[in-house]
């Protein structure tokens, strides 16, 4: 009987166990064939340094799990009926060629493995100040769904989400968001429920109309169906209904996803006017619209104008939010409120893609906005965010006195400015990388240039998250930005300031 070469590993695992994994993967390897004897437990012992009996333990591991059985006279053999190849072939198989290739028919969205938040100033338009968030006191509402377990919860079953949770935001959204006619489901965040209604209505073919200026997740779960994307031309006053009604003649379109109240990335806020066209030709052309709110918690200079869904009398309106900008993106707590059917027909859905969510983090966020604790953080973070905008417009201001063509609006609300630079921002974002600096810039927005229909040198715009940096900051960030885009008109400047001033 020839010797095997066992690789032993050097867990932690028990000696015996150790032993059966080498003599499994030899097997596996075919050093040994099907039907062919393994090496006495004495020799065994012997090679391995080791006592008999831990042979005999692994052999019977190894017998249990069907790889080896005992036979009168031959002692062990490896089962005869086992598909194994012969070495040679194996090695044949292992080589890098040979890798198995998957033949996809459908793909996610590329991750970007330049992650925002290992930038030291990170100005990416959604990311809250997570310095911020009240762990201490979330951690006694996690705590509390452990030390109390409800087992009921626990199981299987209200793929809509937790119950306690749906009323909690049922009675926010109607506070805040005058929402009531709608039925309430939780997902894990506006993705999920965007994946969801694009694969509960969306077929091969059909069309989108969106922003032209938009939201590229959202464009890739539409994508997702086989679907086609419209652009729609915008203003300066958001997205523009005749250029809708034009596109609405030409083509079916299915679906229109809007993000009215700040509109993503620009920040606008669609007026009632448009609006109310808009529902109206949704209406005439049989169109559905998604409505993505996505931080109507961030408004500043009013009370934040209801969303189309707040008056829906077709029902047409899919409204969806999301936790992640009060909380934090990885909380997955996202929100549709859509008629019965709809609601009805995703809780469905949600049970086919995976049951439900994690009821932990539901009963603790159902317990936070019970006791008041959410909304102490919401009106905190508000007056927060508020203060940075002010200071990130007043660094914007004092970049146009030194008299560079920038242009922007000061945004009603959100968490982001978009900022004309007043020059072609081409490869800035590359620049800025070198310097600790993450900027998302207009290149990233534009379905036509997704499309490939327009120049790049056209592209002058970018967008100032402000909500997750402080004043010092916001300013070291911003002249980072101004630097490497105006350098040498700075310099100049700043030198001529200070010859008058002498
Ligand atoms: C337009 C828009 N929709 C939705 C989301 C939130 O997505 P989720 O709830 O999946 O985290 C974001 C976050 O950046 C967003 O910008």
């Amino acid at each position: 009987m020839k010797s095997l070469s066992l690789k032993l590993d050097s867990s932690s695992k028990a000696k015996y166990i150790v032993i059966a994994d080498a003599i499994r993967q030899a097997i596996k390897q075919g050093q040994v064939a099907p039907a062919e004897a393994l090496p006495s437990a004495r020799k065994l012992a012997e090679q391995l340094n080791t006592n008999r009996h831990t042979i005999m333990a692994a052999f019977a591991e190894l017998v249990a799990e069907g790889w080896v059985e005992a036979k009168q006279r031959s002692g062990y053999i490896v089962v005869a009926s086992l598909p194994i190849q012969s070495s040679q072939n194996i090695n044949k198989v292992e080589t890098k060629q040979a890798q198995f290739k998957w033949q996809f028919v459908r793909k996610g969205i590329i991750q970007n493995p330049i992650k925002a938040t290992k930038f030291r100033y990170n100005f990416a338009g959604g990311q809250p100040d997570l310095r911020l968030f009240p762990f201490d006191e979330f951690r006694g509402y996690f705590s509390q769904s452990c030390q109390r377990p409800q087992f009921d919860d626990l199981s299987y079953g209200d793929s809509k989400g937790l119950p306690d949770l749906i009323n909690q935001v049922s009675t926010y959204l109607r506070r805040m968001r005058s929402i009531t006619e709608k039925e309430i489901m939780i997902c894990n965040g506006s993705q999920e429920a965007l994946y969801m209604v694009t694969q509960l209505l969306l077929q091969s073919g059909d069309k989108v109309a969106v922003e032209q200026l938009g939201y590229p997740p959202a464009w890739a779960a539409f994508r997702s169906s086989g679907a086609e994307l419209i652009p729609i031309n915008q203003d300066e006053k958001g997205i523009i209904p005749k250029h809708l009604e034009y596109e609405l003649k030409l083509n079916t379109i299915k679906l229109l996803y809007l993000t009215p109240l700040h509109q993503y990335p620009t920040t606008v806020t669609l007026d009632v006017e448009r609006r109310m066209k808009i529902y109206q030709l949704a209406v005439k052309y049989h169109v559905a619209i998604v409505e993505d709110d996505y931080d109507h918690e961030f408004h500043y200079k009013c009370q934040p104008i209801a969303p189309m869904a707040a008056d829906d009398p077709l029902g047409l309106v899919i409204y969806i939010s999301t936790f992640s900008k009060l909380m934090f993106g990885s909380a997955r707590i996202g929100y549709v409120a859509a008629n019965q059917n709809l609601i009805q027909a995703l809780a469905e859905y949600k049970t086919l893609m995976n049951h439900k969510n994690n009821v932990l983090i539901q009963q603790a966020v159902s317990r936070w906005m019970k006791e008041g604790g959410f909304e102490c953080h919401l009106r905190r973070m508000t007056r927060t965010y508020q203060k940075r905008r002010d200071i990130t417009v007043n660094i914007l201001k004092h970049y146009q006195s030194l008299g560079l063509p920038i242009k922007f609006k000061n945004p009603d609300g959100g968490m982001a400015i978009w900022v004309d630079m007043g020059k072609s921002i081409v490869g800035l974002k590359e620049k800025l990388f070198k310097k600790q600096v993450y900027l998302q810039t207009q290149l990233e927005f534009d379905l036509n240039h997704n499309n490939r229909k327009q120049e790049v040198s056209s592209f002058n715009f970018i967008r100032i998250g402000f909500a997750s940096m402080e004043e010092s900051e916001l300013k070291q960030g911003i002249k980072i930005i101004f630097d490497t885009l105006y350098g040498d008109y700075l310099v100049e400047s700043i030198q001529s300031v200070f010859n008058t001033e002498q």
